[in-house]
C-alpha cells in the first residue's frame, strides 16, 4: 500500500504522519547489492556468445554464475537485454545494455522528448517517453517469456532488474511490466537498481511507479553525469526511485527521497549547475562498464555479430 493511500485512509492525523514517517525511513540501497547490479549491467555490454556461456571476462568473474540464459537482440534500434538464472542466489537476474560508448554524445544531442500514453497504467494518466518505450517493446515479450518460464520452475525466486545508461531506462520498464505480469503478488521480491538512468517518463508517471515499485528502486548516480538529467524536466519528465548519489568517484554517497506528488529531490545530482558529465557516466563505483569484458570491443560491432549470430 503506498503511503498516500494509507495516509487518506487514517482518520487520525499522527498515525498518518508516522506512516509516512515509517515508510519512507525505509532504506532499501545497499552498497554490495549495488556492486552485485553493477557488474550484471556491465556484463550486457560483453559479446552475445560469450554470456551465453558465462565467460564473459571481469563482469562474470565478479558475478553469481548465470545459467539457462536467454539472450535477447533487436539490432534496429540497437537493443539488447539478457535474463538469467543464478543458482546461488536463487534470483533471476535482468540486464540490459546501454547504449553505445563512442555514439553516447550523439545519442545524448539527438534525444527527442516525444511522449505517449503509458499503456500499463490502467488510469491512463501517465506518460512514457516514446524512444525508450519503443526501445523495450522491442525486446518486451521475450525478456518476459523468458522471465515467466525462470519463475515457473524456480518458485521462490527473487528478481534483479539493472541497467546503465539507456539500459537503466528499459531496466525500468521491465520491471513495472514484470511486476504487472510475473511478480504481482510482492514487490519486495523486485531489485531494481539503475546506474546513469535518463528520465523515462512524466510526474503522472513518476506518482504510478512510486506506486507499483514501492521499496525497491534505486537510481545511483555519479557527480556530473549528464544522461540522469535528459530528457530535460522542463518538457514535463521527472525521475522517481530514490536517487543515491556519489558526488565524486570515490565519496560516500548521499540517499536523497524521492516521494510522491512531490518534484525531484533538489539535494543529490540536481544540487549542481551543470551536468555535462560523460566520463562520469561512464564510471560507476570506480568501475568503467564498458570495459568488464573478455575483449573491449566498440558495442557497435558486438550487436553487429549478435545479429550474424542469430541469423
Ligand atoms: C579512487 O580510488 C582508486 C583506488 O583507490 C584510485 O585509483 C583513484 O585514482 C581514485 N579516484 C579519485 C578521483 O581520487
Ligand atoms: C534537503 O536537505 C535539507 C537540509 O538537509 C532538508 O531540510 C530537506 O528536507 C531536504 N529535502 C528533501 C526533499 O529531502
Amino acid at each position: 500500500m503506498s503511503p498516500r493511500r494509507s495516509c487518506s485512509l487514517s482518520l487520525i492525523t499522527t498515525l498518518c504522519f508516522l506512516t509516512l514517517h515509517h515508510t519512507s525511513a525505509i532504506k532499501i540501497y545497499s552498497e554490495s547489492l549495488a556492486y552485485e547490479a553493477l557488474y550484471y549491467s556491465a556484463a550486457a555490454y560483453c559479446s552475445y556468445e560469450d554470456l551465453g556461456k558465462w565467460n564473459c571476462g571481469n563482469a562474470c568473474e565478479k558475478s553469481e554464475e548465470l545459467t539457462q540464459m536467454t539472450l535477447v537482440t533487436n539490432p534496429k534500434r540497437d537493443t539488447f537485454g539478457y535474463v538469467g538464472y543464478s543458482e546461488g542466489d536463487d534470483r533471476i537476474i535482468v540486464a540490459f545494455r546501454g547504449t553505445n560508448g563512442a555514439d553516447l554524445e550523439n545519442w545524448l544531442t539527438n534525444l527527442d522528448s516525444w511522449m505517449q500514453r503509458n499503456p500499463l497504467d490502467e488510469t491512463g494518466r501517465s506518460s512514457v517517453h516514446l524512444g525508450f518505450f519503443n526501445a523495450y517493446k522491442d525486446i518486451s515479450s521475450e525478456i518476459t517469456e523468458a522471465v515467466r518460464s525462470l519463475k515457473e520452475k524456480h518458485k521462490k525466486a527473487t528478481l534483479m532488474i539493472t541497467g546503465h545508461s539507456l539500459g537503466g531506462a528499459l531496466a525500468l520498464l521491465a520491471a513495472l511490466d514484470i511486476r504487472h505480469q510475473i511478480f504481482t503478488q510482492d514487490p519486495s521480491e523486485i531489485t531494481l537498481y539503475t546506474f546513469g538512468q535518463p528520465r523515462v517518463g512524466d510526474y503522472a508517471f513518476a506518482n504510478w511507479v512510486y506506486e507499483q515499485l514501492p521499496p525497491t528502486y534505486a537510481r545511483v548516480t555519479h557527480n556530473d553525469d549528464a544522461v540522469p538529467h535528459v530528457p530535460p524536466s522542463l518538457f514535463g519528465l521527472q525521475h522517481v526511485g530514490n536517487e543515491i548519489w556519489y558526488p565524486s568517484e570515490n565519496a560516500s554517497y548521499i540517499e536523497c527521497e524521492n516521494f510522491a506528488n512531490f518534484r525531484e529531490n533538489g539535494n543529490c545530482s540536481n544540487s549542481l549547475w551543470f551536468h555535462a558529465g560523460i566520463f562520469s557516466h561512464l564510471s560507476y563505483l570506480g568501475v568503467k562498464l564498458t570495459h568488464q569484458c573478455k575483449m573491449n570491443q566498440p558495442v557497435g560491432t558486438l550487436v553487429g555479430k549478435a545479429d550474424s549470430f542469430l541469423a
